[in-house]
Parts: C-alpha cells; sequence; structure tokens
C-alpha cells in the first residue's frame, strides 16, 4: 500500500507503434494504460456533436464550462465519458481525425484535460501514451520513452490503418503547435520500431525502463 505510484510517459508521432508498444507493455508490467489522445478525441467529438466549429476557440472554451469529463479504468484499459456518455468507437472517426489537431492546439483544453491525466496518480500507477506526457504532464517522472519509426514504415501503417493524408497533416500540427507541440522530453529514450517486432519492440521498452530505474 505504500508502493510509491509513479508514471511511464510513452510519447511519438501517429503511427509509429506508440500504442501498441503502450499496450503490450503495461499488459507485461499489469499497469494500468491511458490512452491520452481519446481524451482530446472526446473533446472533439463533444465540440462537433454540438456543432462547434474546431477552429472557434472561443466557442470550443465556453463548451468546456458546461460540460463534465470523466476518465477513470476498467480493469487496465482507461476509459473516459463526457456527460455520462463513452464515445467508443466514434473517436476514431475520420472527422475526429481531421479535427482533433485543432481542438488539442487550444490552451484551455490542454489546461483541464492535463489536470485529469495527472489524477491517475492520485489512485494509480500508469503507463500513459501522448505527444507531451514526458515534456509536460509528468516532466519529472524518470521513465520516458519516445517511440519513432522511419517514415517508409509509418506511412506503410498509416495506409494499413486507412488514414493517410490526414495522419501526416495532425503530425505536422502537433509538432508545430504553439502549446506543448510533440518533442522528445528531456530524459526521454528514443525507441525507433522500424526494425523491430511487436515483442521485441517490447522487450527493448523494458530494457530502456530498467535503465531508467523501474524496478524490474
Ligand atoms: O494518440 P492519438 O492519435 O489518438 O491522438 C489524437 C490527437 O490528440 C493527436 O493528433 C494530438 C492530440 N494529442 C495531444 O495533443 N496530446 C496528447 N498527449 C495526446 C494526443
Amino acid at each position: 500500500a505504500d508502493t510509491p505510484r509513479f508514471a511511464i510517459a510513452i510519447d511519438g508521432p501517429a503511427a509509429s507503434g506508440k500504442s501498441t508498444l503502450a499496450r503490450r507493455l503495461a499488459q507485461r508490467l499489469g499497469l494500468v494504460m491511458v490512452n491520452s489522445g481519446a481524451m482530446y478525441r472526446a473533446v472533439t467529438w463533444k465540440a462537433l456533436q454540438e456543432n462547434i466549429d474546431p477552429a472557434d476557440s472561443a466557442a470550443v472554451v465556453a463548451m468546456l464550462d458546461r460540460i463534465s469529463i470523466h476518465c477513470g479504468e476498467t480493469g487496465m484499459t482507461s476509459t473516459i465519458t463526457i456527460d455520462g456518455v463513452d464515445p467508443g468507437d466514434e473517436l476514431r472517426a475520420e472527422a475526429i481525425n481531421s479535427n482533433v489537431s485543432a481542438i488539442s492546439a487550444i490552451p484551455e483544453v490542454r489546461t483541464l484535460l492535463v489536470d485529469l491525466q495527472r489524477n491517475y496518480l492520485d489512485h494509480t500507477s500508469v503507463i500513459m501514451e501522448g505527444r507531451d506526457i514526458g515534456s509536460v504532464v509528468f516532466p519529472d517522472t524518470p521513465f520516458k520513452i519516445y517511440v519513432d519509426a522511419d517514415e517508409a514504415v509509418r506511412s506503410a501503417r498509416r495506409s494499413h490503418v486507412g488514414e493517410v493524408d490526414s495522419v501526416a497533416k495532425r503530425d505536422a500540427a502537433d509538432s508545430e503547435r504553439k502549446h506543448a507541440p510533440l518533442v522528445v522530453a528531456e530524459g526521454a529514450v528514443v525507441l525507433d520500431t522500424s526494425h523491430h517486432t511487436i515483442e521485441s519492440g517490447v522487450d527493448a521498452a523494458i530494457e530502456i525502463l530498467k535503465q531508467q530505474g523501474l524496478p524490474l
């Protein structure tokens, strides 16, 4: 009961293999895995439901005051509801893919969601996956991995998930935005998954975490 809680930060661009890696790592280590992108997607989903233009940041910020967002977990998987509703698979819709970067560039959205992300440590240790987890959400954690892959490998993975153009656009927007852009956080070790299988990537991640001092 006295074991100190900790966060493992997994950041990287879309189609880098980061989600799969984080999920498998969480299974191996028996930790809750939090997909922070789902939170940005859920706010985007709500804005679109309310016919709010994602480019109209004042309207988005006004919406934040009206809605209630709850984050938790079922077993080892993070959950999210907005006004009691779990958007489920709708979070993966193309309309969300093409609007989520605009929503996630709004500072007030980030402040709200970063708080909810940090709150997980009030009750559990986590592996959290995103863009700014090691740089902004948990800058003091020693456990940080930045997942990347060759452009060729990433485009192949992109076409596999059926979103080629929007992923490239999203990565550019997420890397170039003013607030909390995608960066290799201080202290993060870069893990290139281009030539890894899923299992060997997980093994490599575990080696990195051991070197970073995780007692495994
Ligand atoms: O991980 P994902 O592709 O589901 O994330 C969707 C979008 O959410 C991503 O394009 C940018 C935003 N995002 C963010 O700004 N910060 C995070 N920590 C995670 C996601």
